[in-house]
């Protein structure tokens, strides 16, 4: 059978394990004989490297910190997201769309979701949005205080993590709870995923 393309994206607050649960991931479903893609964003572009550099400057702007997500979002599917979905990859993406519409949203007052979902409408959407949830002060504990960007605050991620889970129940997302062994989380995750494709059709041994 010809593999079918099929979008993940994990999501969370700073310090849930995005990247250790998409690598893991990647690993489990390769080891199932299926094409795996994993990218990140921000992503390994110019724009991308741009973005994590102002993750390090409070006097960056919201407005200009969304604006810049956008763009390296934009150029990141078009130029490889949608080109590995077509050549029949499973994409899964540390971190999308959602990483904006709330980070950028609690950021600043004047920023809406509505907004932030105008300036990213371009973009192709996740077959399937996996929330990994935790307690920011649980998160932040396992970094460095020197090397903490301008987002990883107590106070902040308490916002961020509402806006992720009053988004789940409004858009259907799934959400793990990431306070627990990484291989039971992992677990968790590769059953839901492997319930996902084996309703595609995916015959996965
Ligand atoms: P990252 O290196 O992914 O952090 P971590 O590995 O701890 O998750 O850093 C990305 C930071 O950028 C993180 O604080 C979330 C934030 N972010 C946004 O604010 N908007 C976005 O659109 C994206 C993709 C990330």
């Amino acid at each position: 059978m010809t593999q079918k393309s099929y979008f993940i994206a994990l999501e969370g607050i700073d310090g849930c394990g995005t990247s250790t649960h998409s690598h893991l991931l990647k690993g489990f479903l390769e080891s199932k004989g299926l094409k795996v893609h994993l990218t990140m964003e921000p992503s390994e572009s110019d724009i991308g490297r741009l973005v994590r550099k102002y993750l390090k400057d409070k006097d960056v702007p919201p407005t200009t910190d969304a604006l810049l997500f956008a763009s390296d979002r934009d150029l990141h599917y078009k130029n490889e997201i949608k080109n590995k979905l077509e050549e029949g990859y499973i994409v899964i993406s540390d971190r999308y769309l959602e990483s904006s519409i709330v980070y950028q949203s609690v950021q600043s007052d004047k920023i809406s979701v509505d907004w932030v979902k105008e300036i990213n409408k371009f973009v192709g959407l996740p077959d399937i949005t996996i929330i990994l949830d935790i307690d920011p002060k649980i998160a932040l504990a396992r970094k460095e205080d020197e090397d903490l960007e301008k987002f990883e605050d107590t106070n902040f991620l308490d916002k961020v993590r509402d806006l992720y889970l009053t988004r789940a129940k409004q858009e259907g997302y799934t959400i793990i709870s990431s306070d627990d062994i990484i291989e039971f989380v992992q677990e968790k995750i590769q059953k839901i995923i492997l319930d996902k494709l084996s309703k595609l059709g995916y015959i996965i041994s």
